[in-house]
């Protein structure tokens, strides 16, 4: 499909956000002994690393899960495989699920359901990115960075046929033609 990206969120905007997400984070585990955080790959690798430099209240651990659900198209499936599982143990651990959009919550509804069954001491969610209007299943959310409306968007980790990941702001895909 030939595309254009314009602009939606700008880094500063963006990154300004995430730092303020990193201090209501430190807050909240302040006295936790360690903070895992797991990124759902790929596309939360980019926010995870921003977001994760500014913890700074707690010791950090990073782990990550690859949950399948949209491949290459545009669309969601309702399907969600776990791909690629945990590398350590999560009982008894305070554990933040990073993720870089939520759109239907089927990959955080399974990915968190997964999780709550190896009983973690707590577990939280964190989305940079919430799309209110696709939800098709409830899932809590502790911190949404920007909710934003449907449009298809690009950049900071999210990608278009696996494009765009490394773009440092938030664009929204314009189909040309
Ligand atoms: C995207 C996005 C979320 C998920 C959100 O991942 O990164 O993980 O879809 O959709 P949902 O709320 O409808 O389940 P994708 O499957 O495209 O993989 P990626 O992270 O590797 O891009
Ligand atoms: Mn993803
Ligand atoms: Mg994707």
């Amino acid at each position: 499909m030939k595309h254009r990206v314009d602009v939606m969120i700008p880094e500063d905007e963006v990154q300004a956000r995430i730092a303020e997400m990193g201090r209501e984070i430190n807050e909240r585990y302040r006295d936790s002994e360690e903070l895992v955080m797991v990124g759902l790959l790929r596309g939360s690798c980019v926010f995870l690393s921003d977001l994760c430099r500014h913890i700074t209240s707690t010791d950090v651990c990073l782990d990550f899960m690859t949950a399948s659900s949209y491949g290459s198209s545009m669309t969601s499936s309702r399907e969600v495989r776990i791909i690629k599982d945990l590398d350590d143990e999560i009982k008894g651990k305070d554990v933040l699920i990073v993720e870089d959009i939520i759109d239907t919550g089927h990959t955080l509804s399974k990915v968190r359901e997964i999780m709550r069954l190896r009983e973690p001491k707590s577990l939280a969610i964190c989305t940079l990115l919430d799309k209110p209007s696709r939800r098709e299943v409830d899932v809590p959310v502790d911190w949404v960075g920007f909710a934003i409306p449907d449009e298809f968007v690009v950049g900071v980790g999210i990608d278009y046929a696996q494009r765009y990941r490394n773009l440092r702001y938030i664009a929204k895909v314009v189909p040309l033609e």
